[in-house]
């Protein structure tokens, strides 16, 4: 990827300058009519439900990764670790430009302090800035990304990590439950699983309708847990054509389905392509956490899922995880990546 200055550096200096090369062309633009809230509310899920083995939450469950690929989970057990998890990451990008840049993404790496998926001097920008680091298994981290002198930010996203590992345990017991398979086929599938997270910081902008905080996209995950501030409403789905705000529940942690999960389940569930819109008034913080599986492994239709009469296997190719990341960090984003067919 490509270095691009700090968004958040050009808002400090200017909060009325929106520079060109973030400005949209008009048919990527949020329209106006779809910034207005909607009905629609993307399925809650209890997870302590699903732990104690509820049959009816996990039809629930079913059905939201079928209809959705999108759901927010409550009663997850992390509610204790989210603010300190909050707290470190803001505590990050409240350090001067040059403290951050200590940090920053090297060539050819994909940790760091800086922006994926820029590949030419011409392309629009997102209007945001990213920091991302590997937490999980800790033998992968690269601790000359991690900004360890803010108090207590090892040991939050430690913590927040092993929360999230039970978490994604818990989903993949059930998902495997409903995919036709022994409860511990998804997290086996992995191979090693990781936890790569990132974190994004979206500045305020004086046209918010002329950017995008970050463009469509599918995650390249095989699920992706996503935590936000509770007063703003930023995230949107493609849920039926049509762009829905995820209206944030307090200490919902967001889930959705990733390219991984879309393959192995023949597409049954979707990785559903989104977005984030940006606001005139207060800056946001995300923290995205990706559970992605070993280089080696396939993103094969898992047997279960295939019946040639019903539900033929849409995906033919053995493409092995690391060549297709490959493949959707050398463009850039542009709606859904999966392209495996
Ligand atoms: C993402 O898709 O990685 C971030 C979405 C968000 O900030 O809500
Ligand atoms: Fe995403």
């Amino acid at each position: 990827s490509l270095p691009v200055p700090s968004v958040q550096e050009i808002v400090r200096n200017d909060a009325n300058n929106v520079p060109k090369r973030y400005i949209k062309n008009l048919e990527d633009r949020p329209l106006s009519s779809e910034r207005l809230p909607l009905l629609l509310d993307i399925p809650i899920i209890n997870l302590s439900l699903l732990t104690n083995g509820d049959e009816e939450e996990r039809r629930r469950l079913d059905i939201a990764c079928k209809e959705w690929g999108f759901f927010q989970i409550i009663n997850h057990g992390a509610d204790e670790v989210l603010p300190k998890m909050k707290a470190a990451v803001a505590a990050f990008f409240e350090l001067p430009l040059c403290e951050k840049m200590k940090y920053r993404m090297a060539a050819n790496d994909i940790q760091g302090y800086g922006q994926f998926y820029v590949v030419s001097d011409e392309q629009k920008l997102d209007w945001s800035d990213s920091m991302l680091l590997m937490t999980m298994p800790s033998y992968i981290r690269n601790m000359k990304y991690w900004p360890i002198a803010i108090p207590g930010f090892k040991e939050a996203l430690e913590e927040y990590s092993i929360e999230l590992e039970r978490i994604t345990y818990e989903i993949f017991g059930n998902l495997s439950s409903l995919m036709g398979m022994e409860r511990g086929v998804l997290k086996e599938l992995h191979g090693i699983m990781k936890l790569g997270m990132r974190m994004n910081y979206y500045p305020t902008c004086s046209q918010p309708d002329l950017v995008l905080g970050i463009s469509p996209h599918s995650d390249s995950s095989s699920i992706t847990l996503l935590v936000q501030d509770d007063d703003l409403t930023a995230l949107q789905i493609k849920h039926k054509e049509e762009w829905v705000s995820v209206k944030p529940v307090p200490n919902a942690i967001v889930v959705n389905i990733g390219d991984v999960v879309e393959a192995w389940s023949n597409g049954l569930y979707e990785s559903i392509e989104h977005r984030a819109l940006i606001n005139e008034k207060k800056p946001r913080i995300s923290v995205a956490t990706f559970v992605i599986p070993g280089d080696d492994v396939a993103l094969n239709p898992l047997e279960t899922m295939v019946d040639e009469n019903h539900r033929p296997r849409i995906y033919k190719n053995d493409v092995k995880y690391v060549e297709y990341l490959r493949h959707t960090l050398a463009k850039k984003m542009d709606g859904k990546a999966t392209n495996l067919e």
